[in-house]
């Protein structure tokens, strides 16, 4: 990652952001041995985890302050609605941007088990095309939980997201993105330091360099419970982009006994992100 001066201006700081997920992103596409499927969906193994309630959502007292009864609000990159059902109770409507199929079908079935019907979804990737933004609403809120950690270009996202918002953006974001692998097993497995996504302090200091008078609050995250080989395997093998059955995987099985292994024989990971955190903000006047 570029060296940053603690004080940035807008364009060092997202250019460091931007060099952070490239650098992140060249490292992978040179050391992995899982490859997705051509014009497949990148989602469409783990999509299932995405549902409401599958995964902690530690951050919904955030969200609650912020929802008004008559809200719209718009989630983009809403992946299975764990959180846009949420909010969907509490607001109006919800626009849930998703351009991933095997997550909109999560999403769908999610709010169709409580028969609930104030959701709209935009199958697009943001931010919108000319053509596309005509067909964006203006909502009240505008919420992205967990989809900048790889966004190379954030203030085109970011600028799109204030477009479409009167009264607040809100940004989930841990200090570490979800997908992060343990540096220390990185570092084994490949012979490299692990290059790794920018997260919170990274887009904190893209939102300060932009002048934003932003809200701030952080929520600890539960560290993982012990598990078997196999299980640890499953849960992370794609975040060390390694396939199934390869000899990358035996390595990553071996390191993981050598690291992580209890007396009980389970795997005791470490935990991949310490905290999480509710970012909002007023959205500069158009
Ligand atoms: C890690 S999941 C997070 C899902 C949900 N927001 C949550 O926190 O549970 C990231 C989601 O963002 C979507 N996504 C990624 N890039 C996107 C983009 N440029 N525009 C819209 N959605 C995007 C992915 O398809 C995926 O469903």
């Amino acid at each position: 990652m570029c060296a940053m001066p603690l004080r940035p201006s807008a364009d060092e700081a997202i250019a460091a952001y931007r060099a952070a997920v490239v650098a992140n992103r060249a490292q992978v596409e040179r050391l992995r041995d899982l490859v997705p499927p051509a014009g497949g969906d990148f989602w469409v193994d783990r999509a299932a985890r995405f549902r409401p309630g599958a995964l902690d959502a530690e951050e919904m007292p955030a969200l609650e302050a912020i929802a008004l009864p008559d809200d719209v609000w718009m989630d983009i990159g809403a992946g299975g609605g764990r959180f846009a059902l949420p909010v969907a109770r509490l607001v109006a409507q919800v626009i849930a941007v998703e351009p991933s199929a095997a997550m909109r079908a999560v999403l769908a079935e999610a709010f169709a088990s409580e028969a609930r019907t104030n959701y709209e979804v935009l199958d697009l990737r943001w931010p919108p095309s000319p053509s596309e933004a005509s067909q964006v609403p203006v909502v009240d809120v505008s919420l992205i939980a967990n989809v900048l950690y790889d966004a190379a270009d954030v203030d085109a996202f970011l600028a799109a997201a204030e477009a479409h918002t009167r009264r607040r953006c809100v940004v989930i974001t841990s200090d570490r993105a979800p997908s992060t692998p343990d540096a220390d097993i990185w570092q084994a497995l490949y012979g490299e330091a692990l290059c790794p996504l920018p997260a919170l302090t990274d887009f904190v200091a893209v939102l300060g360099a932009l002048g934003r008078c932003y809200d701030i609050t952080t929520f600890p995250v539960r560290g993982p419970e012990p598990v078997t080989l196999d299980r640890a395997l499953d849960e992370m093998r794609w975040r060390y982009w390694v396939a199934p059955g390869s000899d990358a995987e035996a390595r990553l099985g071996e390191l993981f006994h050598q690291h992580f292994g209890q007396p009980s024989g389970l795997i005791q990971l470490p935990p991949r992100r310490n905290y999480s955190a509710v970012v909002s903000w007023e959205p500069a006047p158009r």
